[in-house]
């Protein structure tokens, strides 16, 4: 809901694609989601790494960050979590028009959100990576022991647990962390990237 009234846009005389040419590389969100412990952190920080070696100009978002700041007024109930992804989906739209590549690590667990992130922003520049592991998985490694305290009854509404995680159908990339290594994880999104021609102008 618009609350602000009487607002006009004003334009930049530098563009976008000005921005992108001075950078020599497209911009787009690398949009990860999956559960928990899932990797999404874990692969997007290897990635960015990776990206700014081949001298791409990039910017990484993670929940627990930005949950720290910018989003320390919301919680973990389904308004919340909807609220939490509009405004890094707002942001990371903001940093694509800076010429960025913006990766986000948000478990995002709900389709319709995600997808609005993906109407916000223009064709081919949310690129959604699912970052795919069983709950199984995720509750063995419990790197943050969250889901010891989800079973515990600790915490309520925990994802995989007692809140839902709903899969995306058709995600631009899928790194199975079940069985790819961290190194073939990040090396999928980047011959993804390659063979898409993101990384180049
Ligand atoms: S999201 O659902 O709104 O996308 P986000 O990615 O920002 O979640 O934050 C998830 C992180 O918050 C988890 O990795 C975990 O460290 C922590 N967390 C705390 N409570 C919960 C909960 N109830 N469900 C999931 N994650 C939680």
């Amino acid at each position: 809901m618009t609350k602000s009234t009487n607002i006009v846009w004003h334009d930049s005389k530098v563009s976008k694609k000005n921005r992108q040419d001075l950078n020599k590389h497209k911009s787009a969100v690398l949009w990860f989601t999956g559960l928990s412990g899932s990797g999404k952190s874990t692969v997007s920080v290897e990635l960015e790494k990776e990206l700014h070696t081949m001298g791409i100009h990039t910017y990484r978002l993670d929940g627990d960050n930005v949950r720290h700041g910018l989003n320390n007024n919301l919680g973990f109930s389904p308004e919340d979590r909807t609220e939490n992804i509009r405004r890094i989906g707002e942001v990371s739209k903001l940093m694509v028009d800076a010429g960025l590549f913006t990766l986000t690590a948000f478990i995002s667990p709900y389709r319709a959100d995600r997808d609005k992130v993906r109407a916000i922003l223009d064709e081919g520049e949310f690129i959604e990576v699912y970052v795919k592991a069983s709950v199984a998985t995720c509750e063995s490694r419990d790197p943050k022991g969250l889901y010891k305290k989800a079973r515990a009854g600790e915490i309520k509404g925990f994802t995989g647990i007692d809140a839902p995680y709903e899969e995306p159908n058709e995600a631009e990339v899928v790194v199975d962390t079940d069985k790819l290594s961290l190194e073939e994880s990040v090396q999928a999104i980047v011959t993804y990237l390659k063979e898409k021609g993101y990384l180049e102008k």
